[in-house]
């Protein structure tokens, strides 16, 4: 098997830190599906960029991660395109429309963001673990992986957003029960936790993190970049952990440490 017969899912591949996993995967050769909702053009441009810096191949394929027969879909046509998966990685995420206070949260709202960040999440990891160990037995694929994009906000609590931490601490949660259950089969599961990243998730705030991060909130005292979670999600895509499963890589620039 060569480094360039690997093929991965990046869900919402098409911009932010997704555009940034897609960025690295396609230097380490890895032919990638770049999932997204809505945004067709974008999905184009990034498969395009992928396959200037090296990506064999790429597909753009439209699949809302919390609609299960969408995610479904989009692993039986990876396998027909591709014949393989070799990594999947669940990056795609929202935030909530509006923030509001703890007290003022809506069912509405809870709803959406666990299902885009939770639900779906988990029923794509179950799919394509299933699809991984078939492929494991044909011979076809070694050594997959499967790579979940959570959140400082996993234990960080902000009563602003309780749905979003509430999503991300049950996401850290699915990593550490597919970390254990996949390990007899075969597939490694890792956790990559970002900080705060300069996307356009996090563009309405961009003003109030500049004077925090300014202020000293994070150690390392600059945004985190796609690029920087890219990097993460690389050194596990090139085998740099082989002994490594249920691990949480902190990529927050210190954001994380305990402080007085
Ligand atoms: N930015 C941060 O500071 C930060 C920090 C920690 C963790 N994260 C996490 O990192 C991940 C990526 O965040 P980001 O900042 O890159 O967000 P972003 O810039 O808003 O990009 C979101 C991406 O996800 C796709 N997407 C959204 N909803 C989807 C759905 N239901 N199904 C499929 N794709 C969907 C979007 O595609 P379309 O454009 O087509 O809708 C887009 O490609 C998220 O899980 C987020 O929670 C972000």
């Amino acid at each position: 098997m060569t480094v360039g017969e690997r093929v991965a899912i990046v869900t919402g591949g098409s911009r932010g830190i997704g555009r940034g996993i897609v960025e690295e995967l396609s230097a380490l050769k890895y032919s990638v599906v770049v999932n997204y909702r809505s945004d067709g053009e974008a999905a184009e441009a990034t498969c395009r960029e992928a396959e200037n810096r090296g990506a064999p191949r790429t597909l753009a394929i439209r699949a809302d991660v919390s609609d299960l027969e969408a995610g479904r879909a989009m692993v039986e046509r990876t396998v027909a395109e591709f014949g393989r998966i070799d990594l999947l990685v669940n990056n795609a995420g929202v935030a909530p429309l509006v923030r509001l206070d703890l007290m003022n949260t809506t069912a509405e709202s809870w709803d959406r963001v666990l299902g885009i960040n939770l639900r779906g999440p988990f029923f794509l990891t179950q799919q394509v673990a299933t699809s991984m160990v078939d492929l494991l037995r044909a011979g076809t694929i070694a050594d997959p992986q499967i790579i979940f994009v959570t959140s400082i906000s996993s234990t960080f609590a902000s009563v602003t957003r309780g749905e979003y931490c509430v999503s991300k601490a049950g996401l850290s949660m699915v990593a550490q029960l597919f970390a254990t259950r996949l390990a007899d089969e075969g597939i490694r599961v890792n956790e990559v936790r970002p900080g705060i990243i300069a996307t356009d998730m996090t563009g309405a705030v961009r003003d109030v993190y500049d004077r925090r991060i300014a202020g000293g909130l994070v150690p390392i005292r600059r945004w985190g970049t796609p690029l920087d979670i890219g990097r993460a999600v690389g050194a596990l895509a090139a085998e740099s952990f082989p002994y490594t499963t249920g691990e949480v890589f902190h990529v927050d620039g210190g954001l994380h440490l305990r402080r007085l």
